[in-house]
């Protein structure tokens, strides 16, 4: 062997050393690699909706439609190994299009939750939001933000998609054009990280959420009621019988709305008149927190759940029953069959002095950061 080869066999031997070195590296830090495909997922008023579905390196899954900006799929692991959806949802678009459809999975603003009588007032102006729940207005009003076409766009490295949406000025009762973003990642650690952003020309109100309603049996348990839940909050604001706030916030302590522990959802369920669907004021400081957990004891599943919010709407599924069409796998959605965890700003605050303000004024971006993480114990 010549000289010169004996040197380029020690040079080839070297890299494939150095190479073998970072690889066995790589295997120690988490695989962050995501796969993106896209297939059409019908027509909606002369636009095309698409779905994105992201897998990541352990095999989670996650479905994305531009209607509505909703979440179509959540396939995550069993103790058993076995994987299952744990989003309650649909099998096509006819589902979400129906006039029944509680926001399955979608995008919520203008403003989630209530506004007592759609009426408030922003710099002196008296606006009325569109009336769609008992006389009061309700996500968005009658066609929110969980009813349009966003524009998608797959964002770089496959493991992000961007949606975009302009609300007109005085759109379903509200001021200014506003320009909403969202964006949806799926993380490498299992979880939905939801970016949201907004900005205005006008003074407006805004709450922005997503209405995913999950069961973490993916189909084993009929209800949530065996579903643990714990809620980092002490005080919640209770409300009347239109499910407007008082305007009061009370101690959660000693009464059935205390989830400081993790309790089972079906212990005090009976106790809550209509059942739980009501804000609890998060006990966190400014930036993203760890609120709320909920697990699964029959599929050994949890959902931990870290936002920027203030407020967060446990809803137990009361209205489900059992009559929406189109559902996965056909299944009957009954009463408390899943259960939501609404990241967001009090409900009815731009009538409330007391409760943090839901004002945007131009030059300011609205930024909101959630985050649904899955674990298997
Ligand atoms: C929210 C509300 C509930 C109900 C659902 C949709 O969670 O707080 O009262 O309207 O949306 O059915």
């Amino acid at each position: 062997m010549s000289k010169k080869v004996l040197q380029g066999f020690i040079l080839t031997l070297a890299i494939s050393f150095f190479n073998h070195a970072c690889s066995s590296n790589n295997t120690n830090t988490m695989d962050t690699t995501v796969k993106l495909t896209s297939q059409a997922y019908g027509v909606f008023e002369g636009q095309p909706i698409t779905e994105y579905t992201l897998t990541n390196a352990h095999g989670m899954q996650v479905g994305i439609i531009n209607y509505g900006g909703a979440l179509t799929k959540i396939i995550t692991q069993a103790k058993d190994s076995s994987w299952g959806d744990v989003l309650t949802g649909y099998d096509s678009l006819s589902g979400f299009t129906q006039t029944a459809n509680p926001y399955f999975g979608a995008l919520i603003g203008r403003y989630a939750n209530r506004i007592a009588k759609g009426t408030y007032k922003v710099d002196g102006i008296e606006y009325h939001a569109a009336l769609n729940n008992n006389g009061q207005s309700l996500h968005g009003g009658l066609k929110g933000f969980d009813k349009v076409v966003w524009t998608a766009t797959p964002l770089a490295g496959d493991s992000s998609i961007q949606l975009n949406y302009e609300s007109k000025d005085g759109e379903e009762g509200y001021p200014g054009n506003l320009k909403v973003q969202v964006v949806y990642t799926l993380t490498a650690d299992n979880g939905i990280k939801i970016d949201y952003t907004a900005t205005t020309d006008k003074t407006t109100v805004i709450n922005l959420t997503n209405h995913a309603y999950f069961n973490l049996s993916a189909g084993k348990s009929l209800t949530i009621k065996d579903h643990i839940l714990q809620i980092n909050a002490n005080q919640y604001t209770p409300v009347d019988a239109l499910l407007i706030p008082t305007g009061e916030s009370l101690d959660v302590k000693s009464t059935p709305m205390d989830f400081t522990q993790a309790k089972r959802i079906g212990d005090d369920l009976d106790k809550v008149e209509g059942g739980y669907d009501h804000n609890w004021i998060l006990n966190k400081a400014e930036g993203l927190q760890e609120v709320a957990n909920v697990y699964d004891p029959l599929s050994g599943r949890s959902l931990t759940v870290l936002t920027t919010e203030p407020g967060l709407q446990f809803y137990s599924g009361n209205f489900l029953d059992g009559t929406l069409m189109h559902t996965k796998n056909g299944i009957q959605y009954i009463k408390h069959g899943a259960l939501t965890l609404e990241t967001q700003h009090f409900p009815d605050a731009p009538n409330q002095a007391k409760f943090p303000t839901t004002l945007l004024k131009p030059g300011e971006t609205y930024t909101h950061t959630t985050i649904y993480k899955f674990a298997t114990k």
